[in-house]
């Protein structure tokens, strides 16, 4: 064993996987062997959610069954429906979903099993149920309780109805591309948390609960919010350079930028980019796309560091009328399925996750007695 500590693990191959191949110097990203630009323009939330969890792309029948199941599986009992009902509106949405799938994980069929099929569709209904979570977390009550009727709509439309009530096709392009370029990013911290969990053989919906929790952070998926609350202030003081050099003097961190793996550009920004400068063009609200390519430009030129998914979605997200509250929420809805792939691959060929550290604190001290101690 070597004595080496390695930070934040940067640059640790902790496992082996076969769902997402993040290249950190060319700046490719596949899922499952399909490079991500392609999945963004050419297929639907539920196909690249079919690979994540099958493993390769559905054929029509197969798609169509999944879709179906899809539909049939978005019940959310209604005692849950009133629980986030009358938990207070000022609560982070972050945590009551945390919570509203802990109930979930309590009540589910399969819960006690791990096997591969009942992790299969554990990882289906929780998809399925989550853009009910998220009416009723955003207040929209009565569309959370009419949530699982049957809809022949795409999950993307379905998910942006309820949320908003938009229904054009650049709006659920818009948000349908979101879905897919959140899916899925190998070892970050929210699915390697997902993995310790489903490693110690604990269940799908637990390794979910602590996926939540992780992702809750400023530092990863919270910045999608902290990015829309910097546009906001940037558009009160009416002045990015200024906002700029006032956190570039304290030394502040710009939501939105940096990335512990993507050091020369994230590939899924430039995708997502394009939907923040339409929406901006289609609802004659283009202030956000602007400030936000100036944000990029100085950032790149005075301190080389790239926009990441959370800079542009954030715009995106605001345009689509979208609450901020519910915008990490929203990254749950897209990566519950990559952590579902990630907990079967676990389950699959599962060996305990427990690594060691190098104890730096005291050693061979006396123990005095309670009398004794200053
Ligand atoms: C994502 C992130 C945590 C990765 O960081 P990391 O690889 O751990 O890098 P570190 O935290 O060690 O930072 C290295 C240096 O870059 C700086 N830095 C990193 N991201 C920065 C940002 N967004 N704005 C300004 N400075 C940043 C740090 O302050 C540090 O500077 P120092 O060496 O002078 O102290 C970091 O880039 C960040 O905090 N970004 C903002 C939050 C965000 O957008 N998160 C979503 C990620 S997808």
């Amino acid at each position: 064993m070597t004595n080496q500590v390695y930070s934040g693990l940067e640059g640790v191959l902790a496992g082996e996987s076969a769902i997402c191949d993040v290249n950190h110097t060319g700046g490719g990203l596949e899922y499952r062997g399909y490079a991500i630009q392609d999945l963004a323009e050419k297929a639907s939330f539920e196909e690249v959610a079919f690979l994540l969890l099958v493993g390769v792309l559905p054929n029509q029948s197969h798609l169509a069954g999944f879709q179906e199941t899809l539909m049939h599986s978005r019940h959310v009992p209604e005692h849950l429906l009133d629980f986030l009902r009358n938990v207070p509106t000022d609560i982070n949405r972050m945590d009551v979903l945390r919570s509203a799938v802990s109930i979930l994980g309590m009540e589910d069929p399969d819960t006690a099993k791990n096997d591969h099929d009942a992790n299969l569709r554990k990882a289906v209904r929780l998809t399925a149920q989550m853009p009910a979570l998220l009416a009723a977390l955003g207040g929209e009550q009565e569309a959370a309780a009419q949530a699982e009727a049957p809809a022949s709509e795409s999950h993307a439309a379905y998910l942006l109805r309820l949320l908003s009530g938009k229904t054009d096709d650049l709006s659920v392009h818009a948000l349908e591309t979101a879905l897919i370029l959140y899916a899925e990013h190998e070892f970050n911290a929210s699915t390697f948390a997902a993995r310790v969990t489903a490693s110690s053989l604990s269940d799908m919906h637990s390794a979910v609960v602590s996926g939540i929790g992780t992702l809750k952070g400023p530092l990863h998926g919270g910045a999608n919010e902290a990015v829309m609350d910097m546009l906001f202030e940037v558009d009160r003081m009416g002045d990015v350079e200024k906002y700029l050099s006032e956190k570039f003097a304290k030394k502040e961190r710009i939501m939105g930028f940096g990335h512990r793996v993507l050091k020369k550009g994230d590939p899924r920004s430039e995708i997502i980019q394009q939907y923040s400068k339409a929406l901006g063009e289609q609802t004659g609200e283009t202030k956000w796309y602007d400030y936000a390519t100036t944000i990029e430009k100085i950032m790149r030129e005075e301190k080389g560091f790239y926009p990441n998914l959370d800079f542009y979605s954030a715009s995106v997200f605001y345009l689509l009328n979208l609450p901020v509250p519910l915008y990490t929420p929203l990254f749950v809805c897209s990566r519950v399925t990559g952590w579902a792939a990630h907990v079967i691959e676990q389950h699959d060929q599962n060996r305990l996750i427990r690594p060691r550290c190098k104890y730096i604190g005291k050693k061979g001290l006396s123990f005095l007695s309670l009398q004794e101690r200053p």
